[in-house]
């Protein structure tokens, strides 16, 4: 394969991404160097996230094994790091020294590795997301997080003993979802009542109007009749930038086999849920829509063409097709959009109904960039799964069809295929060359090949 280095102003990444290198380097760097008193050792590193942010900088996450000398058992510890750009990380890490206040493990929250030009931050701590401090104070969860939550939701209720709250997933400095479980009593009845509540820790001013929106879903028509379905809003927390709702049991889709019944029956469900969620009116939310596909698409274009040279012509012809097509391809009514649809923002709950999870990006737009930018999705997992192809073309049209025969209308046909070509490009194709991970680089030349062809 003909590649060059794709971030040319990160010329450090490269060494990074092998977890083996990377282990070997904290222990001389963030250990030795620091001093760290305990005699740490770091015995495994796993990379668990990476995100490279183009001509700025690149976060990798990462899942530490420690032990400490005498220690019995190893700890986990996560771990993300930010990469700069030559000579930018002194600044970085003078700027996040005051706000990174929680002790770890390693003694302070952050660190300055300046030999790879990066800053380390240890969980909890993260330059944006303030409130999840919260997860290394008893107190403050015990005091003023479930009291919090019990006012807004179960007013009258007492935390009756157990109090147990854990990370889930995290993305270091977007979000971190955690569940929460507790044991409940009201008023002098004897019964204990387990709970569990799904929590979500937001960057300052994120979370306000998620929470609006979710509301307004829940107390839709739409919803109550079940036609629509999302977790029950619980509560948010203006203190620590947390939104909670109702814990659902069960999976999201994408764990179900790409070739399964259970897939196909579900997409089908979620075909007639989008449908009405699209139909939704909310007021105020972002509205997103062709300049935005103009800007992405330009600046995939850019990032491709640097990384992959031998795919520029190509790509050029796609996207040169795509923009030129731009003022006669049909743009529906504003829709309520979810803004992220993927088959891990689906849930399949233990009675098999389906939920909309993670509205976080839910936006106003043209309803068909949502069925295009979902469709592309389902051939890009077909893509990584090696699949038939006519597979997924079974799949989408079956959505659509479910789609449609609910909404009481037929999207647009050239504006669908147009939308699944761009989405290829700038959703599928970008997150593969800004995700890093090594064997999603080669899928670039399928991805681009199947946009040309929904192009024509
Ligand atoms: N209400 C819920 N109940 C149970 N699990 C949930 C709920 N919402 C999300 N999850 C789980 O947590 C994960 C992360 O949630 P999500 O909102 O999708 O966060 P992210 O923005 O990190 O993708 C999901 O993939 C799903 O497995
Ligand atoms: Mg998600």
């Amino acid at each position: 394969m003909n590649s060059i280095n794709p971030h040319p102003e990160l010329p450090q990444i490269p060494a990074l991404l092998d977890a083996e290198n990377l282990r070997q380097l904290l222990n001389c760097e963030l250990i030795q160097d620091n001093n760290i008193q305990t005699r740490l050792h770091i015995e495994d590193c796993r990379i668990i996230r990476i995100k490279y942010r183009p001509g700025r900088n690149c976060l990798i996450t990462c899942a530490l094994s420690v032990s400490t000398a005498g220690g019995a058992r190893a700890s986990d510890v996560v771990v993300y790091f930010m990469v700069c750009r030559d000579g930018e990380s002194a600044q970085v890490y003078n700027q996040s020294l005051s706000t990174a206040t929680i002790s770890t493990l390693f003694g302070p929250g952050v660190f300055h590795l300046p030999s790879i030009d990066s800053v380390l931050w240890i969980f909890p701590n993260d330059r944006k997301l303030k409130g999840i401090e919260t997860l290394s104070d008893a107190g403050k969860i015990k005091n003023e997080v479930v009291p919090g939550i019990l006012r807004q939701f179960r007013d009258g209720y007492r935390i009756a003993g157990h109090i147990d709250l854990r990370p889930i997933q995290y993305v270091p400095e977007r979000s971190c979802s955690v569940r929460l479980d507790l044991d409940l009593q009201s008023g002098n009845r004897p019964q204990v009542e387990k709970i569990q509540v799904f929590g979500k820790f937001y960057r300052p001013g994120e979370c306000e109007s998620v929470w609006r929106a979710l509301n307004e879903i829940w107390n839709s028509d739409e919803c109550s009749s079940g036609l629509l379905v999302i977790p029950e809003p619980m509560a948010f927390l203006h203190q620590s930038q947390s939104l909670w709702l109702k814990w659902l049991t069960g999976k999201t889709i994408d764990e179900y086999d790409l070739g399964s019944e259970e897939l196909s029956d579900s997409l089908v469900q979620m075909g007639k849920m989008l449908a009405a969620l699209h139909r939704l009116e909310i007021d105020r939310l972002p509205a997103t829509g062709m300049p935005d596909i103009r800007r992405k698409l330009d600046s995939t274009v850019d990032l491709i063409s640097r990384a992959r040279p031998d795919l520029q012509t190509k790509l050029l012809e796609v996207a040169g097709r795509l923009v030129s097509r731009f003022d006669s391809i049909p743009v529906e009514k504003n829709a309520t959009l979810h803004g992220d649809l993927h088959l891990k923002n689906i849930f399949v709950q233990d009675d098999r109904r389906i939920a909309f999870i993670d509205l976080d990006n839910i936006c106003s737009g043209d309803p068909t960039m949502e069925l295009g930018s979902f469709i592309a999705y389902l051939y890009f997992r077909g893509l990584v799964e090696k699949r038939d192809l006519d597979q997924i073309e079974k799949l989408a049209a079956s959505f659509i069809r479910a789609y449609a025969e609910t909404g009481k209308v037929d999207p647009d046909e050239r504006s669908l295929r147009w939308h699944i070509a761009a989405a290829l490009i700038h959703e599928r194709a970008y997150r593969c060359l800004t995700r890093l991970k090594g064997d999603r680089f080669h899928l670039i030349d399928n991805l681009i090949g199947l946009a040309s062809e929904f192009s024509t």
